[in-house]
């Protein structure tokens, strides 16, 4: 992971040079928003299941790169006084703190838009039909019916009680869209069978589960100044995830059931998935 993020790091720093223009200040709050100790989990997904299937690493790069903008696009607006208001994130202030409200939008838009430009370029494959698959994918990822969709009933949530089937309907779309588009990616750009995507895509939503669980429980017990952003606050808005309806110890055992559906997941493919394996575990027993 450390290895990925720093590849990651480097694509990402020269695509997000801020030259001397007049609109240098949304430029310099997007790269803020992602130049800043992310852990660079979607990346990793990225470049280890496009090595399962012998992709070009400049390819997975790209695509990687174009994930975290997304992401980092996500967490903007998510930490935005009108969503989750949040002051810190990735250890430092967020963005519309650093900058202000306005600004922080603009950066979220660059970003999300600069993400799927970035997915159109020749640079990131050679067929159109491969980056006009990844764009769609993202898309549909990204939106009404998948992150978008997930943060809105987040809101509506709040001071709800939700049961089981409606809070894994919630972080399936909030957080599994994406990280399930993350695993997937490397059989778009491999231009697999649609099974073995599938197979990619059911041991992703499966950790993706497990991860929103897990960072509903870092909100509840973690360390602030490992997680790098404000502990309690879910509590505090009266957000329905898995912690409330479970409890701690309930959430927990369900992230090591959701962990234990991941491994399942990846029976098909051999040692060459252990890399997507070795997440499950990093996602089970992260502390940041
Ligand atoms: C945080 O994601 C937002 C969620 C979907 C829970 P990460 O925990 O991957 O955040 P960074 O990118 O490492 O900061
Ligand atoms: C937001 O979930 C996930 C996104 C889609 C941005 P959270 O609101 O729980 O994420 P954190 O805890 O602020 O990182
Ligand atoms: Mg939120
Ligand atoms: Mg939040
Ligand atoms: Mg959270």
């Amino acid at each position: 992971l450390a290895d990925i993020a720093l590849a990651v790091n480097g694509e990402l720093d020269r695509l997000l040079s801020v030259p001397a223009c007049a609109e240098a200040r949304v430029l310099e709050a997007m790269h803020y928003a992602t130049m800043n100790g992310g852990k660079r989990i979607r990346p990793y997904l990225v470049v280890m299941s496009a090595r399962m299937f012998q992709v070009a690493s400049p390819h997975a790069y790209r695509v990687a790169a174009s994930l975290e903008m997304l992401h980092s696009y996500s967490l903007v607006h998510d930490d935005l006084p009108a969503m989750d208001n949040s002051d810190l994130r990735r250890g430092r202030p967020t963005t519309h703190r650093c900058y202000d409200d306005a600004t922080a939008i603009l950066a979220g838009d660059g970003l999300l838009t600069k993400s799927l430009a970035l997915l159109a370029d020749p640079a990131t494959h050679p067929k159109a039909e491969v980056r006009c698959a990844l764009i769609a994918a993202l898309g549909a990822a990204a939106g009404e019916r998948g992150m978008v969709g997930g943060q809105m009933i987040d809101l509506m949530s709040e001071n709800a009680t939700l049961d089981l089937e409606a809070i894994t309907y919630l972080q399936d779309l909030k957080t599994g869209a994406i990280i399930r588009y993350a695993a997937e990616s490397g059989a778009i750009l491999g231009e697999r069978p649609d099974a073995e995507r599938a197979a990619l895509s059911a041991y992703a939503r499966a950790l993706g589960l497990a991860f929103q669980i897990v960072d509903d429980v870092l909100d509840a017990e973690g360390d602030s100044h490992l997680t790098g952003k404000p502990t309690g606050a879910d509590a505090s808005a009266g957000k329905a995830t898995f912690v409330s309806l479970l409890g701690v110890e309930g959430a927990k055992a369900k992230a090591k059931e959701m962990g234990a559906e991941a491994y399942r997941q990846l029976e098909r493919f051999g040692s060459q998935a252990d890399p997507l394996r070795w997440m499950i575990e990093y996602v089970l027993t992260r502390r940041s």
